[in-house]
């Protein structure tokens, strides 16, 4: 794999404080840092609770509210130039779900300023793409979660984005998806993509990602090249043993 360690920083996320429900309450991160690359495939991992999704909702401009410096494609998360280039999979999608899923793709196309044509072209594309042909004229709300799953990733590439942001991605999707979303994610990244995405699927994120973060409690405890981090001693460790070892969790 070619070396990134060079390349722009894409997302660079240095010492990220947030607190939901003004100052007096919890604080959920707690000074975290995080640098990713142009062209990387970077996996963000941690227990349920960590903070991923709240990082990602800090990085895609849904949470205002933080201390820090945040910067994506060089620019804070509210602006909207940077916007333009990022495609974001939200871990709960909240869609219109009146709507079927070739009418939403085409909706997202258009706020996009995508032209009519081009953007029933991408749309077919992307349903294609998916595997949400079939299922393009039903109504969303009677959607499976994969089925949301899918339409989520699709809405997230409408834009022909340069940096994905994925929370979860592979959550609810049956093995063969899996393995679709898994080759598509492996084709962006060729193409010159920077994908980062949350994960609980370790198997998934040792076969895709080059480099790694792993938190806890909100803050950093891991972060660097996959193969550097589990080589110990001469040995490759399964990425799923060094995640335990990390957070520092027993399993019977
Ligand atoms: N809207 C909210 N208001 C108050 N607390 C919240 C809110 N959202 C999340 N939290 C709390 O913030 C902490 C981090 O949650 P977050 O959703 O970021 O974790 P996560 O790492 O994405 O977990 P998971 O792996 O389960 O998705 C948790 O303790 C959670 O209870
Ligand atoms: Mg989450």
């Amino acid at each position: 794999m070619e070396s990134t360690y060079n390349n722009p920083k894409y997302i660079e996320i240095e010492n990220l404080c947030v607190r939901y429900g003004g100052k007096h309450k919890k604080e959920v991160l707690k000074g975290l840092n995080l640098t990713v690359r142009k062209g990387q495939v970077y996996g963000f991992l941690g227990p349920n609770g960590a903070g991923k999704t709240t990082a990602i909702k800090t990085m895609v401009g849904l949470i205002p509210e933080y201390t820090g410096r945040v910067l994506i494609l060089d620019r804070p998360p509210q602006d909207l130039s940077a916007k333009q280039k990022i495609g974001f999979m939200p871990e709960i999608a909240n869609y219109y779900w009146y709507l079927t899923a070739r009418e939403a793709l085409h909706m997202y196309a258009r706020i996009f300023g995508i032209n009519k044509k081009q953007a029933t072209a991408k749309t077919e594309e992307l349903l294609d793409l998916v595997g949400l042909k079939d299922s393009a004229n039903v109504l969303m709300k009677t959607f499976s979660k994969g089925m949301m799953q899918k339409l989520s990733f699709a809405q997230a590439l409408i834009n022909d984005p340069e940096l994905l942001i994925l929370d979860e991605p592979m959550g609810g999707l049956d093995p063969v998806s899996r393995i679709k979303m898994r080759d598509v994610i492996k084709r962006l990244h060729k193409e010159g993509k920077t994908i980062f995405f949350s994960s609980h699927e370790l198997s998934e994120i040792e076969m895709i990602c080059d480099e790694i973060a792993i938190i806890k409690d909100g803050a950093l405890l891991k972060s660097g090249k996959l193969h550097e981090l589990l080589s110990q001693k001469g040995e490759s460790i399964a990425l799923e043993r060094y995640f335990l070892n990390i957070i520092g969790d027993k399993v019977k």
